[in-house]
């Protein structure tokens, strides 16, 4: 079996490179995946990896001093910005720095060479960040300004931020309340390798053979190896036979960020790692390997590993009780990230408590300056809206994106599309969008169509439209090398496509054979490649049809790492090294723009991507590329998600049933129950694998993933809710426990259960056979199973029975949640349907929540036309009024044309005695009150309950809920229901 030796291998495929690795995989009978470590570097194998690890070692002998120190009289503070000049005491380079205060509690280093021979990189601030951010006016008059060696500022609205620079060495601590939070070179890590000419022989970096016992090269190094070894990589590197002619010499750029008092870090995905990151320096259940941040086409990836993947967001999260901090390390080249914990730490016992757990990490990329950005919170949600304000919030998506998608590589005509299109409906399963990969095309040209299988595309996507639901083609990166393919010539003639070191055209293997790859980061490329999504030019695309970028990574075949060689020449000469990780980002925002602009007015774009940076939350959603279909890849989907969520990029999904591999139905149905419960949902699988919709399997299965996708769209009004606020102030859409329950310190590491918005707790079933598992229960909070309404009994760790039908799932009490109970075939069939409320009171009877509604589609909510609900529950007293302050409701075009939608159901849960009864009425007329209908328990109107508790009987329903029905409220309008005693 030739299967995935470079991550999504056409069977069709037949050039010899492949014929030899299948080959080689035949005769051995190895295992495919027992190949892959031999395709991606080790640190080892890597030289400025291997330099700052070695450096670090040597930091951290007793009697070393970092060389690098503030020259005196230099510093200079003006307008938020304290800035100064640094040497390197050993080879007398100068360096300048900048500290900027910016608003919002947020600070920014950055560093550079002084007199550099050439400029170096500063370039990925264009991509990440939405603007220049502004310094803050707001610090203290009068600073210390280095006298005794020490210049130090308070900053913020308050004054509560602090600024500490160190002179000797320089380092530099950032205090929240008198408490240091981040340091800078506290270790004297700090090693900024300044560019150099060749045959300055005495002024190289050392290479000094790593101390400690992780020494990945098995041999002991004899004193002549080691001089052998001073040398190698600094101006060459090759890898598996690839030469990486490193024209610019050692370049690389390293810094020690410690966090102190901190026990736990979270974020620099993508990893399939723990949610609490690991430390990476050795011993018992530790990484030898430093966290990779290295955007690549990992076919079958390991789990538990800290080896780069597809995306990459240099974020990183400390949290303890009471304050978290976070750092982005904004560069877009290969950066390799070390942890390391300490307990009483010396250093630390000045100000931290002496038993307390410090973590230490240690940043090294291999070109480009010095930009760290420091959030000061000292919330996690404060965070999450810091890092927000600076690489912008998460698009609000069009509500058919967060359906369920049905993909496979391929759905193979035409006639295949129509007939899945039908399965659903014959199968009463609702879906939103049906998938094409890469063999809907013309020979691997994409914006073309497979004359044959694809003959009639237009009335294919008009026939699936009509139905209310979309399409979504494949667009990759890599572009057919051939003069008769208009994109390519085209593209050629503009003279935007990737050059080689030498400056000719690059060209490498991938789908459609010989490949060239445009070069996104020229502004040229991006304007001219988001035209090609223009209706007249992208012929055979309709409006509902929407795109996913894969492979850009980007993903070469026959590249070092399966990816592009780092000598490769960008817009304005640039090495492809200094941006890598970002150029699958600068692939899909020229993408998700064409998408924009092909209608008028604008419509939201859809476009998922595999490769992803600090940033892509701006262009559209992205997934965790090609795992498998085992239960430990189902399990690994939690974390791997929960981590991207934290790092700014909510939207995101991994394949239902695993990409790779035939998942038994057991797993199957549990991955359909996991992924109902992940902010992007969809089922993808290898063009080798069975056919897998999910009629294919009988009952009891298919029953069970029609439940877990109807789940899904009665929760749609919730999800899209928790978008809409994702989008505006950068929650994260799940959330790990830790950061609903910020000062549990037995949750922090948490993992294998987490909250949709701050309301639905969720515990994916990740074992075969499991009939119990343990919900842990954080909080002095009530919580109701969310199928029964049944209250749970007791706290923290609870044992809880399981059955195949669904996976556990509880209210938190105090929440109000939006439902759409009426089963249709996809959400946009759902549009007009009324509202089910979903009330759990909390111990005081109390509960709250909010209901975000717009067209779904346009960006006309930017100007005012949606709904957006404040629901409260208090004293017996339910209330709903209006966030928005925008527009009159007379002048709101949603509320226009939807002036009808109505609330037809309110379930309040946690109700111990019945009202005498309940009045309902509009604030605006009090004297117009309602006595509504309402029972106790549910027996009236069972049918509505038990269609949306599904899998429950009559029976296991909870006696004590009060169901009021169809109040005659409407949506748009303020109102109170009243419970009378
Ligand atoms: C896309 O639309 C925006 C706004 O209408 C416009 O500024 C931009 O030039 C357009 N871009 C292209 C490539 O057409
Ligand atoms: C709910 O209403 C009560 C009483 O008016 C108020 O004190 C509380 O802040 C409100 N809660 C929310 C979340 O709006």
């Amino acid at each position: 079996m030739c299967l995935g030796t470079i991550g999504k291998n056409s069977i069709r495929f037949t050039e010899q490179f492949f014929l030899f690795i299948c080959f080689t995989v035949i005769i051995t009978n190895v295992v495919v995946s027992a190949m892959k470590p031999q395709d991606f570097r080790t640190c080892a194998q890597t030289s400025f990896c291997r330099r700052n690890r070695a450096y670090a070692d040597k930091a951290i002998s007793n009697s070393f001093v970092s060389p690098y120190n503030v020259v005196k009289d230099t510093i200079n503070i003006e307008n938020g910005i304290i800035s100064g000049e640094l040497i390197n005491t050993e080879n007398k380079v100068s360096f300048v720095f900048q500290v900027h205060l910016l608003m919002n509690n947020i600070a920014r280093i950055k560093i550079n060479e002084k007199y550099p021979l050439k400029p170096r990189y500063d370039g990925v601030k264009y991509w990440s960040l939405i603007q220049e951010p502004v310094n803050t006016l707001e610090y203290t008059e009068n600073p210390s300004t280095g006298k005794d060696g020490v210049t130090s500022l308070s900053f913020g609205v308050d004054r509560n931020r602090k600024v500490i620079i160190y002179h000797t060495p320089f380092h530099v601590e950032l205090l929240v309340n008198d408490e240091p939070v981040i340091i800078f070179n506290n270790r004297g890590f700090f090693n900024f390798e300044h560019l150099r000419k060749k045959d300055d022989s005495v002024n190289q970096p050392e290479e000094l053979i790593i101390q400690s016992e992780i020494n990945t090269e098995k041999e002991i190094q004899t004193e002549e190896k080691k001089e052998e070894r001073s040398e190698e990589g600094l101006w060459e590197e090759t890898f598996n036979g690839k030469i990486d002619s490193k024209p610019n010499g050692p370049e690389s750029i390293g810094l020690d960020i410690s966090f102190p008092g901190f026990g736990h870090v979270y974020g620099i995905p993508e990893h399939a790692s723990t949610l609490s990151l690991k430390e990476t320096r050795g011993g018992d259940g530790t990484y030898n390997e430093p966290y990779r941040l290295y955007n690549l086409d990992v076919f079958e990836y390991d789990l538990d590993s800290p080896m780069a993947l597809y995306g990459s967001i240099p974020f990183l999260l400390a949290h303890r009780k009471g304050v978290s901090a976070a750092i982005l390390w904004l560069n877009a080249a290969e950066t390799w990230i070390d942890i390391v914990k300490s307990k009483d730490d010396k250093s630390f016992l000045s100000f931290g408590k002496p038993t307390s757990t410090s973590t230490h990490t240690h940043w090294f990329s291999e070109s480009g300056i010095i930009d760290v950005f420091a959030f000061l919170g000292p919330t996690t949600s404060d965070i999450f809206k810091q890092y927000g304000s600076l690489t912008g919030f998460t698009a609000l998506p069009q509500s058919f994106a967060i359906g369920y998608h049905q993909c496979r590589w391929n759905y193979l005509s035409q006639g295949d599309v129509a007939e899945v299109d039908e399965g659903f409906d014959v199968n009463d399963i609702p879906y939103d969008v049906i998938w094409l990969d890469i063999e809907h095309t013309d020979d691997k040209k994409y914006f073309t169509w497979d004359k044959i299988k694809f003959s009639e595309p237009e009335k294919m996507q008009k026939n699936i439209g009509r139905k209310g639901r979309k399409m979504v083609a494949i667009v990759d990166p890599h572009v057919k090398r051939d003069d008769g393919y208009y994109i390519y010539k085209e593209a050629k003639d503009l003279d935007i496509l990737t050059k080689d070191k030498d400056g000719k055209v690059y060209e490498g293997w991938c789908w459609p054979g010989n490949s060239v790859w445009i070069d996104w980061t020229n502004p040229k490329a991006q304007d001219w490649f988001s035209k090609k999504f223009a209706f007249i030019q992208y012929k055979g695309s309709t409006e509902f049809l929407f795109i996913w970028n894969d492979m850009n990574e980007p993903s070469v075949f026959n590249g070092p790492e399966i990816t592009m060689p780092k000598d490769l020449l960008h817009y304005e000469g640039w090495e492809h090294r200094n941006l890598h990780n970002l150029f699958g980002m600068a692939f899909h925002s020229a993408t998700s723009q064409g998408l924009i602009n092909r209608t008028t007015p604008n419509h939201r774009p859809f476009v998922l991507s595999r490769s992803f940076f600090a940033g892509s939350q701006r262009f559209g959603a992205i997934w965790t590329g090609d795992n498998v279909a085992n239960w430990d890849h189902l399990a690994a989907s939690s974390p791997m998600l929960l981590t991207i969520g934290i790092s700014g990029l909510p939207f995101s999904g991994a394949d239902v049933g695993g990409f790779f591999g035939n998942p038994e139905p057991e797993l199957l149905v549990r991955w359909y129950q996991t992924g109902a419960f992940q902010p992007f949902f969809r089922a993808h699988a290898h063009i080798d694998t069975k056919r897998r919709e999910p009629w294919l399997f009988g009952d009891p299965y298919t029953s069970y993933i029609r439940d877990a996708i109807r789940q899904r769209y009665i929760l749609l009004p919730f999800w899209y809710t928790i978008f809409q606020e994702a989008s505006t102030n950068g929650m994260p859409i799940i959330r790990p426990m830790f950061v609903v329950f910020p000062d549990n310190e037995e949750i922090f590491a948490m993992e294998d259960q987490y909250f949709i918005g701050n309301s639905l707790l969720v515990k994916p079933i990740t074992n075969q056979g499991q009939t119990t598992t343990e919900v842990y229960f954080a909080g002095n909070d009530l919580y109701y199973d969310y199928y029964t309404f049944k209250k749970v009994q007791g706290s923290g760790k609870v044992k809880v029975d399981i059955t195949m039908n669904k996976i556990p799932v509880f209210l938190k009490g105090g929440s109000i949640i939006p439902r759409r109970q009426r089963f249709r075939r996809s959400s946009l069939a759902m549009y007009s349907d009324p509202f089910t409320l979903l009330v759990a009171l909390n111990k005081k009877g109390e509960a709250a929540g909010t209901l975000y509604l717009d067209d779904g589609k346009t960006y006309e909510y930017q100007k005012g036309h949606y709904i957006h609900r404040n629901f409260n529950f208090t004293s017996g007293r339910f209330i709903s009024t209006s966030f928005n302050k925008q527009v009159q409701d007379s002048e709101n075009n949603y509320i226009k044309t939807n002036k009808d939608l109505r609330i037809e159901r309110i379930i309040v849960l946690g109700v111990d005695r019945s009202p005498k009864n309940i009045i309902g009425y509009y604030n605006d007329l009090i004297d117009d009150k309602k006595e509504l209908k309402f029972s106790l328990g549910g027996i009236d109107d069972i049918k509505g309950i038990v269609s949306a508790s599904i899998g429950v009987s009559v029976e296991e329903i909870s006696k004590d809920i009060i169901i009021i029905r169809d109040p005659k409220l409407l949506v748009k309008r303020d109102w109170t229901i009243e419970f009378v005693n």
